[in-house]
């Protein structure tokens, strides 16, 4: 996925929000589709619950804009049309998570709490592993398999009773001779490893596509329209649950259990009853430690409250039972072959390595990549020769071990020489950016000496994984500040081969004006907008020179850092011609920025490496044709803001706060961090605390930003 970030859920507009819930509903159908209808999943677990977390997020802060396709109103997956649908006598329900033990221990204490029973009071529970199959619902009538149905919704499922007839775990006949008439027995199908195993090693020699992983495997084969073929993947089954009961032979779940393996069911070794949480949380940390030796996955232990007078009082809570809860396994670990290193470059011109894994099954979610952070990880001798901390001397063809927790990527921690086959390959870490060409460097931090980890692309002008970032800081408010290029025009523009760099900002009329698909005809542009946007541009063709530097997005040449190379340099051409210069290695052309107030070692390098990558500077030069940058204003004494002291304080939304403070400079304030009886003017966003407060004591006076904006009469 995409290192999207998101405006927090509460600050979208209900528009905003709304289309962002449509969006959502469509992908994650999408993607239920895959993992449940077609077994091939496209995304990782991790990927598909953020989709859903902030699907959650968006219903929690606009409860009105739920959508009746909401995927919080589905559980699990819609039928296929290819069987005859089946409505369930009783949904089928899901279960809460907990992920810690404290989880568990407030589990309990909520039970405990919702009926009233004291903490001494006895409270049986059950505990037994969690199957990572899918659920099958069992009906029988007068002892008979009259209906298997999976559990499609949770209401609706599908008719698959000639498939479930093929798996000898489930009787077609029930055993003993007290058999209520009506009895639905529900739990779960699996593939065993071994299965698994076989069925891929067949089809690989069939020279097909081997399967990702059992669960998705077992469903696929349960699915299948001809049970012949289901019949040859060996599934099995757990019974551990019951739906319609035409009588309750126990009167616990562990004594219903125990009837359910009468009637002829496989029910779990591992379940057990405890009378105290926790010894039934040991219990599942004894089933985790055991976990990899199962021949089956498990992804945690469901406790349930024993006694089914209870579970009846304790009832739902909209989808789930409350007398249950899945304590779900942290992380799981596995081990895989690194078949490849890929570079990829982030928005800020860092390279990742990625590995690209033999697919592999991790804690039920097949795994085809790790991040190996930088540069370092992989290896194990440094640059300078020495060895590297915590490198892992990777090598392609490795086998590695790799670690999948909750959302984060999975990670690679261990490597297994002793099969490293002989023709594994060293991988050489580029120096040149694969998105662009430009070199890449590692920065040598000023304080500490020490070369950073990361490598980065010094392209920032020209490199197109980075671009769209480059040209949306060239026109912020610090830098060109051109009304009517936000974000998303950017965007748009960029993916359109209107802009490809910033310069082109400066020749759209131009290109318009001989365009046979106009500016104005683009969806969401009219002749008013069009015309108004190329007004803008023109107007920043005089640019103070900080800006112009600011807006180049030179690595450590912040706001600040542009004006003090602005007032120094005082004119472009001077500017142009120093950084020629540095980028030459010029000794002088270094000292000479090295004397500058502000200027260190890191901005000194870090200019030198931009200037030096020729399509950098070319891009430079062809700004230079368009836009004259005017020398810095010394700081203004005639602005209302002249000499006074102002505090910035809260969220605020239209300038970062470098910016905020930098215009302020710029205006000839003194920017301070508290507010005191020499604070002249308080400029405070959503939030602010304590210092609007003092404020108001002190009878300073405040604004908001839009006030801001008015006062410096922008
Ligand atoms: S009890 C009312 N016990 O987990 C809840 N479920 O997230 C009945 N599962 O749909 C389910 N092992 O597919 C229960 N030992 C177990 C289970 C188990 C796996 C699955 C089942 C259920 C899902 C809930």
């Amino acid at each position: 996925m995409s290192e999207r970030e998101h405006t927090p859920a509460a600050e979208l507009t209900a528009k905003q929000a709304a289309g962002e819930l449509e969006r959502l509903a469509g992908e994650i159908a999408h993607h239920d589709a895959l993992y449940h209808g077609e077994d091939r999943p496209e995304i990782s677990d991790a990927e598909y619950d953020a989709l859903r977390r902030r699907n959650l997020e968006i219903e929690q802060a606009f409860p009105e804009l739920v959508r009746d396709d909401s995927p919080s109103r589905r559980v699990g997956f819609a039928a296929l049309d290819k069987f005859e649908k089946v409505t369930h006598s009783l949904p089928m329900l899901s279960l809460d998570n907990a992920f810690e033990d404290d989880d568990v221990r407030e589990f309990v204490a909520r039970v405990r709490r919702f009926l009233k029973l004291g903490e001494d009071a006895p409270l049986r529970l059950t505990a037994e592993p969690k199957i990572d199959g899918l659920s099958l619902s069992l009906r029988y009538e007068a002892g008979r398999l009259v209906t298997a149905a999976t559990r499609g919704d949770g209401s609706v499922g599908e008719n698959v009773t000639a498939n479930a007839l093929t798996i000898t775990d489930i009787p077609a006949v029930l055993a003993g001779n007290e058999v209520p008439d009506v009895v639905e027995v529900r739990g779960e199908v699996y593939m065993t490893h071994a299965a698994f195993a076989k069925l891929n090693e067949r089809m690989t020699q069939e020279g097909r596509e081997p399967y990702v992983n059992p669960r998705n495997t077992a469903a696929g084969s349960l699915r299948q329209l001809d049970s012949a073929i289901t019949a040859r993947r060996p599934l099995k089954f757990f019974a551990y649950a019951w739906g319609q009961m035409s009588a309750l032979p126990r009167e616990t779940q562990s004594g219903m259990v125990e009837q359910l393996a009468v009637w002829g069911f496989v029910t779990n070794p591992q379940m057990a009853t405890f009378d105290d949480v926790e010894a039934a949380i040991a219990h599942y940390h004894s089933i985790e430690e055991g976990r990899a030796d199962l021949d089956h996955d498990i992804d945690g232990v469901v406790y349930k409250v024993d006694d089914l007078a209870l579970q009846e009082r304790l009832g739902f809570v909209s989808r789930s039972p409350r007398w249950a809860v899945a304590h779900k396994f942290a992380a799981e670990k596995a081990w895989t072959v690194l078949k490849d290193i890929e570079i990829q470059v982030g928005r800020t011109g860092a390279l990742t390595p990625v590995a690209r894994l033999q697919p592999v099954t991790v804690g039920g979610v097949v795994v085809t990549n790790a991040t190996l952070h930088n540069e370092d990880y992989i290896a194990a001798i440094g640059n300078d020769g020495e060895p590297i901390r915590d490198g892992k001397d990777l090598r392609i063809g490795d086998t590695v071990q790799i670690q999948r927790a909750g959302d984060v990527i999975p990670q690679i921690l261990d490597v297994d020489l002793s099969k490293r086959p002989a023709d594994a390959r060293v991988f050489e870490f580029p120096t040149r950016c694969p998105a662009c060409g430009s070199e890449a460097v590692r920065e040598v931090n000023d304080k500490t000496g020490r070369e950073d980890s990361v490598r980065r692309c010094t392209g920032g002008l020209i490199c197109p994984a980075q671009a769209v970032e480059s040209i949306r800081h060239f026109v912020s408010r610090g830098a060109f500040d051109i009304d009517g290029l936000g974000d998303k025009q950017v965007e748009a523009f960029y993916h359109d081969g209107l802009i490809a760099n910033a310069a082109d900002i400066f020749t759209l009329r131009d290109r318009d004006e001989k365009a046979s698909q106009k500016l104005h005809e683009r969806e969401g542009w009219g002749e008013v907008s069009a015309a108004k946007l190329f007004d803008a541009i023109d107007a920043r063709r005089d640019i103070e020179l900080g800006r112009f530097i600011y807006g180049l997005g030179i690595r450590h040449v912040g706001e600040r850092t542009g004006l003090d190379l602005a007032r120094h340099f005082g004119a472009a051409e001077a500017f142009a011609e120093a950084m020629g210069r540095l980028a030459q290695s010029d000794e002088e052309a270094r000292e000479d920025l090295l004397a500058v107030d502000g200027i260190g070692e890191t901005v000194a390098d870090a200019l030198a490496r931009f200037f030096a990558q020729p399509r950098n500077a070319q891009v430079f030069e062809a700004l230079l044709a368009q836009v004259k940058p005017t020398p810095p204003q010394q700081a203004a004494t005639d602005s209302p803001v002249a000499g006074k002291t102002v505090v910035f304080t809260g969220s605020l939304e239209k300038m970062t706060r470098d910016e905020a403070k930098a215009m302020a400079e710029r205006l000839g304030a003194k920017v301070s961090g508290s507010v005191s009886a020499k604070t002249d003017l308080v400029v405070a966003g959503p939030g602010a605390g304590s210092k609007l407060k003092k404020a108001a004591e002190l009878g300073v006076e405040t604004l908001d930003e839009d006030g801001w904006f008015e006062l410096i009469g922008r």
